[in-house]
């Protein structure tokens, strides 16, 4: 074909005369003498109509064509209200790029079999429309933080330390040295803030988590951010302020997608331009008690029940600060006013999951070699840590964002599985 291919949108936009686009067969249906073929591209589908009087030559092979077949048509595009995304391509010319034999995806299947199936069901509205939210979602937080006088700050993946609880990291055999895959960038961003003072990164993380749940995978992103001078009162609303952004950028952006998944675009605008309140441990721990008859005593972590329970009294995400210190990880620093807190944070979402999580960095290196010991660790192993203390140490904040976390909430996901491509957990490595 000479002439030039446009996107579907783009010839949706043109609404009529001579087109050509391509892309593949989401739907087929046809007579003897019309055949009805519904092609996607990235943008969008269309109707294209085929005349057996105008393709007689070709019909054996245009009567045969089966779904996700790559083709190339040539026609007249106009307005139809009857199609379904109200435009139809009357077609001159068809050509078949790759043929496709019974596409071994179909209604029937289950999540199982979707799941060895991954490479071909990303294909499917559903998830195509999640991964634009979400590549929308990680370009949104580019531009905020490239607004906010980021650095863009990259780190390694294997890490000669634990970080976050050695009982979820993945050991790796290096050259017969044991390493891990990064639990967290923290660590060596902490490092970027005495000359960039404000980082920031995305990145694969890996926690070995031993249980099967909804919300956790082995392999995720973090979107991590760190900040010399800051305290815990700034680093929180500056993580609202975060997450506030890049949720309405995608609810403008991605009004189709949302729609495609059930999402109202206009509920998220909503939340977002509410406040989300910021609460303590122990105040969370008073509402479960006075509302739902839930009595936790104080230095419990709070479980995935608890945090359900208590999201249904709000319609925001929430910050939750000053969780208890002892439960908490090596470099929380303990909130002098009240010493068996931290200066720490989680954010929740309206369902109940936890989204974010940060602190202040402790400065005291003596608590910090104590909090690694009754860790099982070695303080020797943190020394490059420990340095940054050393040498003009400044207090400074950070926090750490879980991707597939807050996709699953704006997506309204059952599982968080579907808010990454290619999931791996404890059950699921292929393909
Ligand atoms: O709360 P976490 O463990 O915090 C940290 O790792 C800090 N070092 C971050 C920082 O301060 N720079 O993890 C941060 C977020 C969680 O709030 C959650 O959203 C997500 O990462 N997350 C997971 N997401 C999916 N699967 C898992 N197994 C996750 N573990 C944590
Ligand atoms: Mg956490």
């Amino acid at each position: 074909m000479t002439q030039k291919f446009i996107s579907i949108t783009e010839a949706m936009k043109k609404g009529k005369g001579k087109v050509s686009v391509r892309g593949w067969i989401y739907r087929e249906r046809g007579s003897n003498e019309l055949k009805f073929l519904i092609i996607r591209d990235s943008s969008e589908i269309i109707q294209c109509v085929l005349k057996k009087e105008r393709f007689s030559a070709q019909w054996p092979e245009i009567d045969k064509i089966q779904i996700e077949t790559s083709v190339e048509i040539e026609g007249t595009i106009r307005a139809d209200k009857r199609a379904p995304t109200g435009y139809e391509i009357e077609a001159d010319k068809l050509v078949i790029v790759g043929q496709s034999k019974d596409f071994p995806i179909n209604k029937s299947l289950n999540e199982e079999l979707l799941g060895d199936r991954r490479h071909l069901w990303l294909r499917s509205r559903k998830m195509t429309a999640i991964m634009k939210i979400r590549s929308s979602y990680v370009q949104a937080r580019d531009e905020f933080f490239k607004k906010e006088g980021f650095y863009r700050f990259d780190t390694p993946i294997l890490q000669p330390t634990q970080s976050e609880g050695g009982s979820t990291v993945f050991p790796v055999d290096y050259y017969g040295q044991k390493l891990y895959l990064a639990q967290t960038w923290q660590l060596y961003g902490e490092a970027a803030i005495f000359s960039l003072e404000k980082v920031y990164n995305m990145g694969p993380t890996f926690r070995a988590e031993k249980s099967k749940t909804s919300r956790h995978l082995s392999e995720f992103w973090m979107a991590e951010t760190e900040v010399a001078w800051w305290k815990l009162d700034e680093i929180t609303e500056f993580a609202k302020k975060e997450i506030k952004y890049c949720v309405e950028k995608v609810a403008k952006e991605r009004v189709k997608e949302l729609k495609i998944l059930g999402v109202e675009p206009n509920s998220l605008i909503k939340t977002v331009k509410k406040k989300w309140p910021t609460i303590r441990y122990r105040e969370a721990l008073k509402i479960l008690k006075e509302k739902d008859k839930l009595t936790i005593p104080f230095g419990k972590d709070l479980r995935t029940i608890e945090e359900e329970k208590l999201m249904k009294h709000f319609d925001t995400p929430v910050i939750v600060t000053n969780y208890p210190k002892e439960i908490m990880a090596f470099y929380k620093p303990r909130d002098l006013k009240h010493p068996d807190e931290a200066l720490c944070f989680d954010m929740l979402a309206p369902n109940g999951t936890e989204i974010v999580g940060g602190s202040e960095r402790s400065l005291d290196l003596k608590e910090m070699s104590e909090n690694l010991k009754r860790d099982g660790e070695n303080p020797e192993d943190y020394r490059f840590y420990f340095d940054l203390r050393k040498y003009g140490s400044v207090p400074h904040s950070g926090y750490g964002v879980g991707i597939e976390r807050v996709i699953q909430w704006i997506c309204k996901l059952d599982s968080i599985k579907d808010a990454i491509p290619f999931p791996r957990t404890m059950t699921r490595w292929s393909p």
